[in-house]
């Protein structure tokens, strides 16, 4: 672990960072196809082809964010971040804790997704409450970094644009 902060993202860290964001978009907009799939699975009826592509690109794309974003996390372990960018206390420690609340989201919504297809539970629900949760903590994440960009003009969206090192 790195006891030093950097002083902004790497180009990993940013790639990561716009890669997983584009991925969980994705996983928004066409996740309805995949609870077509397995309701269809239930009452053993067919899905249209679109639902049936859909549902399959579901299952990878999440999967592949569930590595990514282990693999974002083991980078953070050992790169760090760089110092908070700047804004009243109450507003830093927010931050943090949207932050936090997404690396949490990002692994237990797969992990939710994986046992509601192999049906393991009543997980179906509690997966399927991931799409509001993400859609007002993804505006609230995106309107505070504008704003630090645009009001503040503390440069905070362009640290995750260009790369420190
Ligand atoms: C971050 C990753 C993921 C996101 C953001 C996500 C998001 C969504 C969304 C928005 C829906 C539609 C919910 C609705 O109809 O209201 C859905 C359904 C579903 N997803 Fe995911 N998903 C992710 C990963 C996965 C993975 C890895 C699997 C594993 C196979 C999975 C399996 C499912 C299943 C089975 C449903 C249907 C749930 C039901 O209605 O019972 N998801 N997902
Ligand atoms: C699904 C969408 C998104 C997810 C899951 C996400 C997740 C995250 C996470 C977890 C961090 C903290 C990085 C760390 O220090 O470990 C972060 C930082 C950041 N994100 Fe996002 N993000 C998303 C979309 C966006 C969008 C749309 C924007 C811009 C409009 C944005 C701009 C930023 C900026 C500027 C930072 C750096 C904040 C700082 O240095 O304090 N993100 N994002």
């Amino acid at each position: 672990m790195r006891s030093v902060r950097p002083l902004g993202y790497s180009a990993a860290q940013i790639s990561l960072h716009w890669l997983i964001a584009a991925l969980v978009i994705f996983q928004l907009l066409l996740g309805d196809s995949m609870t077509h799939v397995v309701r269809a699975r239930i009452r053993d009826r067919v899905v249209s082809s679109f639902d049936a592509s859909m549902g399959t690109a579901h299952y990878w794309v999440g999967i592949a964010i569930l590595a990514l974003v282990c693999l974002r996390l083991a980078l953070r372990l050992l790169v760090g971040t760089p110092k908070p960018a700047g804004g009243p206390a109450p507003l830093v420690l927010l931050a943090r804790i949207a932050h936090w609340t997404f690396y949490v989201l990002l692994v237990a919504v797969p992990i939710t997704g994986l046992l509601a297809y192999y049906q393991l539970g009543p997980f179906g629900d509690i997966h399927s409450l991931a799409k509001p949760i993400f859609i007002i903590l993804i505006g609230l994440h995106a309107a505070a970094a504008l704003f630090h960009q645009f009001f503040l003009k503390d440069g905070t969206l362009l640290r995750m644009l260009v790369p420190a090192h």
